[in-house]
């Protein structure tokens, strides 16, 4: 990569944002396709937030990702937002379009895709267990309702929150058929009999020592597991591989909802392969 006086500058606001995986795949994806782009890691304090979405119009930057903690206070400082931010209040991509800034966000449709160009896997019609009641949560559910799924159980370690994703599904999607299932009672197999994918939004996983979410004995084959924490392979993650079950991990979700990112910048196709062997490469170097 070689910048030059052209190059067209985009990347990722967090903080810390030393973790994140975004700049190895996005510019390995801006070399394959023969873009003079760059792909920048910014720290930004929280309360430099504002200032911050304020130097993408005075630096031209074409694009910017947003990632925890700033994903709910970004809306505030962009000039639109797409349908979905509107309905979520949460961003994770900007777009400047001559110095028009405009949010977006890509987890719930990165989720889709990957759910159904990785995992083979078309959620219409089927039964669905989710656990979690946070940010991914309500993205996540939202497309998958409007993907046209039969049912869903939401469990989430706080009752109340789960009550408001189900009154959130309903108000907005008129979807009714949602069962809320209290976290102690998880495991109880008759909730599991008709249960055709699973999905772990909430961050159980991400650290060795968390607790198990599933137990093996509600773990049939005919269930597909979707764990989107992507830091480690989580217990729902390893139990589905040692028992053959169809699963896939968050780095797919996290690669998709970049891919999405990249098209609303650029204006073509991602190269998903490219930005997967991307990470696979740095992964194996070992870095998280
Ligand atoms: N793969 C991707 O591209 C991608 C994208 C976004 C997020 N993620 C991952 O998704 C996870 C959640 O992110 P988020 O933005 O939705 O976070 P969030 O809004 O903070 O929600 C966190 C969720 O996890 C639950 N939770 C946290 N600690 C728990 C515990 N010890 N026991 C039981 N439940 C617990 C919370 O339950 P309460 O309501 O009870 O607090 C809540 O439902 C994180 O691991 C994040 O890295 C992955």
């Amino acid at each position: 990569m070689q910048i030059t006086g052209e190059t067209t500058i985009t990347g990722v606001f967090g903080w810390p944002v030393k973790h994140s995986l975004s700049p190895v795949f996005q510019n390995a994806a801006f070399l394959y396709s023969g873009l003079n782009w760059v792909y920048i890691p910014f720290e930004v304090n929280p309360e430099n937030l504002g200032k911050a979405v304020d130097a993408i119009r005075v630096f031209s930057i074409k694009g910017i990702n947003i990632t925890i903690p700033h994903k709910k206070n970004v809306p505030q400082y962009v000039d639109s937002v797409d349908d979905d931010v509107n309905l979520l209040g949460v961003a994770n991509t900007i777009v400047n379009e001559n110095g028009i800034l405009k949010g977006y966000t890509t987890d719930g449709i990165g989720f889709l895709r990957s759910l159904k160009e990785d995992g083979g896997f078309d959620p219409a019609g089927k039964n669905v267990f989710m656990f979690g009641s946070g940010g991914s949560a309500f993205a996540l559910s939202g497309t998958l309702v409007k993907a046209g799924i039969s049912n869903l159980i939401i469990c989430n370690r706080t009752y109340e929150k789960a009550v408001m994703l189900k009154n959130h599904l309903k108000k907005h999607f008129g979807f009714e058929n949602i069962e809320i299932v209290q976290f102690k009672k998880r495991n109880h197999p008759s909730l599991w009999k008709n249960v055709d994918l699973v999905i772990n939004t909430t961050s159980i996983g991400m650290n060795e020592d968390n607790i198990i979410l599933v137990e093996e004995k509600n773990l049939s084959e005919n269930i597909f597991v979707y764990d989107i924490v992507y830091n480690r392979k989580t217990n729902l993650i390893e139990t589905s591989l040692k028992r053959g079950i169809r699963c896939l991990d968050g780095l797919s979700m996290l690669i998709f909802q970049g891919a999405v990112s990249f098209t609303l910048w650029t204006g073509i196709d991602a190269p998903v392969e490219i930005m997967k062997k991307a990470i696979g490469d740095y992964r194996k170097n070992g870095k998280k």
